[in-house]
């Protein structure tokens, strides 16, 4: 008979490839054990899942009986309170308070903005020179988000801001220790210390707002009592945007520079719809629909390389899945995009980097939810609009500007933490391209 995952003496092998090597043990796992894979770490039981009907069982149709995972919502001073880590009624309040500026037709405005904050970037890259891709990819994301939710690219602070993020981040991965927040380790002196930096950093936005703008919105709010949100709520959840809407977003492409890089001819392919559906001019929100190749690239970016890589929820009541299998109250559930996204079932070949997955035809032969970049039902992310609009706005302008080019000898290795970052930053080489008019006059067909 087929086990279904672990036992528990696998354990003192397992652990530690788990520790090594995340996304290949992950992946291994499920290709040995299938798409419900036991992992006998945490009392009454641990799962890992990837079948699409699981999927939605847990996310969406009965997503009132799981919570985000307390040991994934470490790091309190981090994120508080926010939408991200919150729960309850305390997640729904917060949710419809924020929803409405997250709304496409709002999200829509900021694409102006978002080229703005591209231009700035790429204005100082000189041909032939090499580009620090992740450094870049960093700023230009937190400018995106800074500009369009606050009106401040935090360009004066981005380098203590983002050391500050990375830092609280690298001190919440550690799932496998079971020391106290406060017990005083290097690791926790230093969170304490990088929590203080985004603390003064906030201090200072909230203390100037921009009228009319997000903050404004927010310092304006009622809380879950109808009284103003106190001035703690307000700083997580700005943290939360900031943090949630520049990493994910610099991830992916970060990721897609590379892949990209090492995949001329698709980068040519994109190359030529930049230059036939732009013929010169900034992309804009009234392009973005026409750029339907670049949406096929960021699509497939975000299969290979989830940003949320890993998602984990427990289970506060009883349950059971299809085929009646029990899950008992406090069940600990990993639903993991990055080993979905992988599943030959639905992306044969999963390793290779083929935009053509994201054909619309293509696209409705697989269960939706085999495609979760960013999660599924009540909690998906509030920011999917944004980051999809961003992706698509930095592709195609870096990609009607320069080409980006691989560096011998450069090493590129995943290290998941919270997010899946690249362990060494990126390092390419930047070739300006001529500013090309149309070559393909059909496209925009003259009335005749
Ligand atoms: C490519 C870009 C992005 C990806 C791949 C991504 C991915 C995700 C995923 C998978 C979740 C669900 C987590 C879970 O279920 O446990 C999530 C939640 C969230 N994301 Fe994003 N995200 C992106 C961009 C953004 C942006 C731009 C913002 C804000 C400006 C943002 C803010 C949030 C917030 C606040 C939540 C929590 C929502 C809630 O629980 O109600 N994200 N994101």
């Amino acid at each position: 008979m087929r086990r279904h995952g672990l036992e528990w003496w696998q354990l003192f092998t397992e652990i530690p490839k788990r520790e090594k090597d995340p996304l290949g043990t992950i992946r291994r796992w499920h290709a040995l054990y299938g798409p419900r894979v036991r992992i006998p770490v945490r009392s009454p039981a641990s799962w890992s899942l990837t079948d699409p009907e699981d999927i939605r069982h847990v996310l969406v149709t009965n997503n009132m009986n799981y919570r985000k995972v307390g040991w994934l919502t470490l790091g309190r001073r981090f994120l508080g309170d926010g939408l991200l880590t919150s729960a309850g009624t305390l997640h729904r309040h917060q949710r419809s308070v924020l929803q409405p500026s997250f709304h496409r037709s709002e999200i829509q405005k900021s694409a102006d903005t978002i080229v703005q904050e591209i231009d700035r970037t790429i204005s100082s890259w000189k041909d032939g020179e090499t580009v620090n891709i992740s450094h870049e990819m960093a700023r230009l994301t937190l400018g995106a988000v800074g500009q369009s939710f606050f009106q401040r690219s935090f360009r004066d602070v981005a380098d203590e801001l983002l050391e500050a993020f990375l830092t609280c981040q690298r001190f919440m991965a550690r799932w496998s220790s079971f020391l106290p927040e406060s017990f005083p380790t290097p690791k926790t002196i230093r969170y304490h210390r990088a929590t203080a930096t985004i603390d003064r950093i906030i201090d200072d936005l909230m203390s100037a707002p921009r009228p009319g703008g997000f903050l404004s919105g927010l310092l304006a709010a009622r809380g879950i009592d109808g009284k103003p949100m106190s001035r703690q709520l307000i700083r997580d959840e700005i943290v939360t945007i900031l943090w949630a809407g520049h990493e994910t977003a610099c991830n992916a492409l970060e990721w897609g520079w590379y892949l990209l890089s090492r995949h001329p001819d698709i980068e040519s392919r994109l190359h030529q719809e930049v230059d036939n559906v732009l013929e010169g001019r900034a992309p804009s929100i009234e392009s973005v629909p026409h750029l339907k190749y670049t949406d096929m690239v960021f699509a497939e970016i975000l299969r290979m390389y989830p940003p949320a890589w890993i998602l984990a929820r427990w289970a506060i009541g009883e349950d059971e899945l299809s085929g009646g299998m029990r899950l008992p109250e406090g069940s600990i559930l990993f639903i993991s995009p990055y080993a979905i996204h992988h599943d030959p079932r639905w992306f044969p070949d999963p390793d290779t980097f083929d935009p053509e997955r994201f054909d619309s035809a293509r696209r409705t032969e697989r269960p939706s939810l085999s495609y979760i970049p960013f999660g599924a039902g009540q909690r998906v992310c509030i920011g999917e609009h944004f980051g999809r609009l961003e992706g698509v706005l930095v592709l195609a302008r870096i990609a009607q500007r320069f080409r980006l080019m691989p560096i011998q000898g450069q090493r590129v290795t995943p290290e998941p933490l919270l997010t899946l970052r690249m362990k060494q930053d990126l390092t390419l080489a930047v070739q300006q391209r001529r500013l090309r008019k149309s070559i393909a006059p059909y496209l925009h067909t003259t009335a005749s």
